[in-house]
């Protein structure tokens, strides 16, 4: 049995959390593999709207297992937060939650760092979440990090200390008022409660379930657009958000990866700084973000919008390897007289069609001009109902990037999902 893979192809938010929640109950298993609680995945079904962070969108499936593999990286303060807000909707998920031993932890002092140094970038900063996410990555990669796998030790508390200091020594340097007293107490109790949670090494646990031919979906964070390597660096996250990553975060080869399922949006979306050539700052950009409610699920901040973006989204679908689509939020764009889609770029007088290595420079987007529609779609349960300019749209997508969609979603409800 292989895994299947479910990524962002954009910047994130494409509607990951929706959709891993409407396919989940086709799998055994949904596991993380990167990221952290920068991500913010949201669910609807029922009365029921929920965001999770850290813990895998297969969590309201009570028969499926959920794993936090070891590529994540886990706040305990934002963990707890988590498991709580899941027991007030009556979501025991002690027995089917799962944690890597080798997943790194977000310390308080991560989080200073995170912020001192966005503040110390001043006009040039990232637009990070301020979850940590970077000085945690950093660790890791520095071999400083602190482990899931450690809180079991016995010197735990001093190897905590150790880091902490550290840190100290360099927010000092930052000039940067801070405490983290409060975060700390609550960071331990945070602990203590992972310690009740069965923690695993992920890797034996999932080759093993291929084995017996159980189904697993992998569910990446972010969006390829933000990978370290491929986003637009500096202006990414700090973790492979890419396939890829889905082995080095789970622990499964690259010849176990079966369907590459690639989300999304029908237009794009950013939050935060960095490049973004089909960004609109027009009543058009407007719009999309009234329409689409587009402000961030963690920060709130309002996000960036935009026309969908082929070139780079071609990008994506090479990096992953992607065999199927999923395109989310197609209502929002009901009422738009005319639908544009980017197929080229200008770069320093160029014409080129495809996402360079100078993303960070002024790159002009030549666009298609497609019809729109005025039907309301969100009630739409088969193809055949959607208008033929939304069909026409989709159709022209699938032929420029060459692989089939498969799911288009209509709204945010588990319900309001077309699968083909
Ligand atoms: P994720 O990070 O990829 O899981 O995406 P987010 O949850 O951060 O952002 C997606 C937002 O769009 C959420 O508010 C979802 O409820 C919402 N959403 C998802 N799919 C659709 C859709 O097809 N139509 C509409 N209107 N909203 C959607
Ligand atoms: P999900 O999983 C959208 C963005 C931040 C910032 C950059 C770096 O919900 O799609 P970080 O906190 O990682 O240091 O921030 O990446 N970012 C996201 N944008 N969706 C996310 O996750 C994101 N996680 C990080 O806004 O620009
Ligand atoms: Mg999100």
């Amino acid at each position: 049995m292989k895994l299947d893979v479910l990524l962002g192809l954009q910047w994130g938010d494409e509607g990951k959390g929706k959709i891993v929640d409407v396919l989940a109950s086709k799998y055994n298993v949904i596991a993380r593999f990167q990221g952290g609680p920068n991500a913010g995945h949201s669910l609807e079904f029922n009365e029921i709207k929920h965001v999770l962070h850290t813990i895998p969108s297969g969590v309201f499936r009570p028969d499926t297992i959920n794993i936090i593999g070891n590529g994540v990286v886990i706040d305990p303060v934002i963990f707890m937060q988590e498991i709580e807000e899941l027991k007030e909707l009556n979501v025991d998920v002690t027995k089917n939650l799962y944690i890597s031993k080798r997943a790194h932890l977000i310390l308080p002092s991560h989080r200073i760092l995170d912020a001192a140094s966005e503040a110390a970038k001043g006009k040039t900063k990232i637009g990070s979440t301020l979850k940590g996410i970077g000085p945690t990555y950093m660790d890791k990669t520095g071999r400083n990090g602190l482990r899931i796998g450690d809180i079991i030790n016995p010197k735990f508390e001093d190897k905590y200390n150790f880091l902490t200091k550290k840190h100290k020594d360099l927010i000092s340097q930052y000039n940067f008022d801070f405490n983290i007293d409060e975060y700390e107490e609550k960071w331990f109790k945070g602990i203590e409660l992972i310690k009740s949670f069965k923690l695993i090494e992920s890797e034996h646990e999932i080759n093993q379930y291929l084995k017996e031919e159980k189904l697993i979906l992998a569910e990446g964070a972010q969006g390829t657009l933000l990978d370290i390597d491929f986003g637009s660096y500096p202006f990414v996250t700090s973790s492979n958000t890419i396939c890829a990553g889905a082995c080095t975060g789970l622990g499964v080869a690259p010849n176990k990866i079966g369907n590459v399922i690639g989300i999304f949006k029908a237009y794009c979306t950013r939050v935060g700084s960095g490049p973004f050539p089909t960004e609109l700052e027009d009543l058009d950009g407007e719009n999309l973000r009234k329409q689409g409610h587009e402000f961030g699920a963690t920060t709130g901040r309002p996000r960036r919008c935009g026309w969908m973006d082929l070139p780079a989204l071609k990008y994506a679908v090479m990096l992953n390897g992607v065999t199927e689509l999923v395109i989310t939020k197609a209502d929002v764009l009901t009422g738009f007289e005319t639908i544009k889609i980017c197929t080229h770029y200008i770069l320093n007088g160029k014409e080129i069609d495809y996402l360079p290595y100078e993303v960070n420079e002024p790159l002009e987007p030549i666009y298609k001009e497609l019809k729109g529609w005025k039907e309301d779609i969100s009630k739409v349960k088969s193809y055949d109902q959607l208008p033929t300019e939304l069909t026409d749209y989709l159709k022209y997508i699938e032929k420029e990037v060459n692989v089939p969609i498969k799911v288009i979603s209509v709204g945010p409800n588990r319900d309001e999902t077309i699968i083909l």
